[in-house]
């Protein structure tokens, strides 16, 4: 049903025209208490089996909404009711802007992919901030904050950004994620470089737990899927030695791989993060070898082309706690998170294993037995 509304209201809609207008419509449906219990439960149906533990937070499973879909926090108890297990707001940025001009985001239909070029368009830290504190605490959804550079803010003074920010939204974050990987700001992925990440993520730790000193903030960082793998292991040996609890596994990618003949030429060419089933073969790649050099030191979470159960099964062999998503949701629809949710019920009750935390990893203690 979802396909064919997709073909007659969505596929002819400019891409971002369609989101705010999907969006607007989760907005609404939230807002009314009894539809969103009546969405939920179609929905969203728990499985007990699923609940995960992850970043020391309680969830109803491994399986979230990856940051960009929700950037200025204004849909997080409507992506709850179409089933994520979490939602990763933002990415916020120190100041208010409004992203790259013209047209930004592009469907590769046939590719099931998307390029976007939005450039953080976002209502800055300190909105974001207070909408956060305005939440009603009875939606106990497990929300995460991914922050990153300003666009006018000179390279020199990144960290100072990301500082304000953090200050701003660290008390409202059940995890904070540091975007350094995002490839449509000018010069943020050189950030990635460890000389520039040690102060940078050194900085952020500070500020939050000067910030909040009630609880310990988790601590994440995201990284592109275009880093050379000897980099990979260079910013997971950092995350080690800082104690960082987690790294998120992937960004888009600026690489065109993996796109079938069938996509229009113009839109490959177009500038911008490709995201969707193209990028899942280098995601997987990238979260495998970080698990394979921090095993269960730092928690692993996986993005990029995840569509199916199997994907998200496979995420969590390769070694992921949490597993995200993004492009998938535009082309597969409200029922999807219902969907991955059974489908790994059933992946786990045929597994060897008894729960979804001793599949983690698995796949790499099966390559050394
Ligand atoms: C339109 C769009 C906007 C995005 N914006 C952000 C963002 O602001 N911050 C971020 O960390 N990732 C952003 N992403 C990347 C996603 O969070 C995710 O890492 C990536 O799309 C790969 O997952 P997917 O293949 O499931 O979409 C964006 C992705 C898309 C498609």
């Amino acid at each position: 049903m979802y396909s064919l509304l997709f073909q007659l209201l969505f596929r002819r809609m400019d891409p971002e025209r369609a989101h705010h207008l999907a969006f607007a419509w989760i907005r609404s449906a939230a807002r009314v208490p009894v539809l969103r219990t009546f969405v939920a439960a179609v929905l969203a149906p728990r499985h007990k089996e699923l609940r995960t533990e992850a970043l020391g937070l309680r969830m109803h499973g491994p399986f979230g909404l990856a940051a960009g879909f929700d950037k200025n926090a204004v849909a997080i108890d409507g992506m709850a009711m179409l089933g994520f297990d979490h939602v990763e707001i933002g990415t916020v940025t120190g100041q208010p802007q409004s992203g790259n001009p013209g047209k930004r985001l592009f469907r590769l239909v046939q590719d099931r992919a998307l390029i976007n070029r939005m450039g953080f368009n976002n209502e800055g830290s300190a909105a974001v901030a207070a909408r956060l504190a305005a939440r009603n605490p009875a939606f106990r959804t497990t929300v995460g904050v991914n922050i990153g550079k300003t666009k006018v803010v000179p390279e020199g003074e990144a960290i100072a950004d990301y500082v304000t920010s953090t200050e701003r939204l660290a008390a409202h974050a059940d995890y904070l994620v540091v975007n350094v990987s995002s490839p449509n700001t000018p010069g943020l992925r050189d950030l990635q470089a460890v000389d520039q990440l040690r102060p940078l993520l050194s900085a952020v730790r500070e500020a939050a737990d000067r910030t909040v000193t009630a609880r310990r903030v988790p601590l994440l960082v995201k990284i592109a899927p275009d880093l050379a793998d000897d980099d990979i292991d260079a910013v997971a040996d950092l995350a080690v030695e800082l104690g960082l609890d987690g790294i998120i596994a992937t960004n888009t990618t600026i690489a065109r791989d993996g796109l079938g003949l069938a996509s229009d030429p113009a839109l490959v060419k177009e500038t911008g993060g490709l995201s969707g089933a193209p990028l899942r073969t280098r995601s997987l790649e990238v979260l495998s070898r970080l698990y394979a050099r921090v095993g269960d030191r730092i928690t692993l979470v996986g993005v990029g082309g995840v569509t199916t159960a199997d994907d998200v099964w496979e995420r969590i062999l390769a070694g992921a706690t949490l597993v995200q998503g993004y492009s998938a949701f535009i082309y597969e629809g409200p029922f999807w998170c219902r969907t991955l949710h059974r489908g790994l019920a059933a992946r786990l009750a045929a597994s060897p294993y008894a729960t979804l935390a001793d599949a983690i990893g698995a796949e790499h203690r099966k390559a050394s037995s």
